[in-house]
């Protein structure tokens, strides 16, 4: 008999149902051929648990994700859910679910694909050939630090690291450059914040047990900046949890449409593999979303998480082949598309070509 998985599903809000349905087309086109089951487990999270429910992250769905191998994410949130108290929106249901889940590290892999070389809004020769790996620490720093309130005339969080946090997800990274160019760029803000500082020598510590890496530091400004003026420069970017957020929306946009780019939120134990984007509810059940962030997520699941890099090549392969064929959903703009795809017709497309 084939290997079984068991896969947590969680869809979402907004477009996060088109596009898991995608990525469990594709899943399923996959599994036959490939000698694999996957059993699937819907869980609700977000604005769907708080409609459902009354929190944004139920205990069941807090149980079910640790009973599965992996857990494949959508997007959550949405306009609908905008007024309700902090703790109970849909995000704060995301932020409970990895700090749960132990998510320590959220890997954020930034490819400009060639044959999207025109798509970007940067110019072709600045972004071909890009390929950035963003380590992301997710469960500490300002998102969670004490002391946090909200008073009628101020308001305050608190920017907070401890050496094994900063110690664990640095690990992490330099296990990656080892894998890659071997460079990590570490990104802070030394020059103003104690929690930086803490950040960059913690960071310069770790080194030691890699003499192969080349390790650099940043400020975040600059870093931002940098990317944009010269990407290539980067291989890693090793950063925290505020600063990894908008510096992988920003290196999204290198690759055409942030409706590309996958993430895997790993560490302890089960990890959780989501779109980087949100939930797009302007755009939600119009059937135009890009589903290809998620299905490069399943991707990523398939590879870190069960072990089936073979069917995880498959799914790169067949993303690559549909953009060199000129298929397109509309985010991606008209540049050297044959044919504007809908999202299910996208996901066709990838289902065809792994299975065959
Ligand atoms: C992301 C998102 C989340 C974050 C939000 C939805 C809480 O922007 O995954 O990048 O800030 O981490
Ligand atoms: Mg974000």
């Amino acid at each position: 008999m084939g290997r079984n998985y068991k896969i947590g599903v969680i869809k979402g809000d907004g477009i996060g149902p088109e596009i898991i349905d995608e990525a469990i087309k594709v899943l399923d086109a996959l599994s036959a051929n490939m000698g694999f089951n996957l059993e699937y487990n819907e869980m609700l999270m977000g604005g769907a648990a708080i409609d459902a429910t009354g929190v944004p992250l139920p205990d069941e769905t807090i149980q079910g994700v640790k009973k599965c191998d992996a857990v494949l994410f959508g997007a959550i949130g949405g306009p609908k859910w905008d007024n309700v108290e902090r703790h109970l929106r849909p995000e704060s249901g995301l932020l409970a679910i990895r700090k749960e889940m132990g998510t320590f590290a959220n890997l954020r892999p930034a490819i400009v694909y060639d044959e999207l070389v025109n798509a970007s809004t940067l110019k072709p020769d600045v972004v071909r050939g890009v390929d950035i790996m963003v380590v992301r620490e997710l469960t500490g720093g300002i998102y969670f630090g004490q002391p946090r309130e909200l008073f009628e005339d101020r308001a305050y969080n608190t920017m907070v690291y401890t050496r094994e946090e900063v110690k664990r997800i640095a690990h992490v990274a330099f296990e990656i450059a080892m894998k890659r160019g071997k460079r990590i760029c570490s990104v802070d803000k030394a020059n103003v914040l104690e929690v930086s500082q803490f950040w960059r020598e913690t960071v310069i510590e770790v080194a030691k047990e890699y003499p192969e890496v080349e390790l650099t530091h940043m400020y975040v400004d600059n870093a931002a900046m940098q990317l944009i003026r010269n990407p290539k420069q980067f291989d890693v970017i090793l950063t925290g949890n505020i600063f990894g957020d908008i510096l992988s929306d920003a290196a999204s946009m290198l690759s055409g449409s942030i409706g590309l780019l996958p993430s895997a939120s790993t560490g302890k134990g089960v990890g959780l593999y989501e779109p980087i984007h949100g939930s797009a509810p302007d755009i939600a059940g119009q059937g135009i979303a890009n589903p290809l962030a998620t299905i490069s997520s399943a991707s990523m699941m398939l590879r870190y998480a069960l072990g089936e890099g073979a069917a995880a090549d498959k799914i790169d392969d067949a993303i690559k082949k549909s953009l060199a064929k000129g298929y397109r959903t509309g985010d991606l703009g008209a540049y050297d598309a044959v044919e504007i795809c809908s999202c299910s017709e996208i996901g066709d497309i990838i289902a065809k070509y792994v299975s065959q």
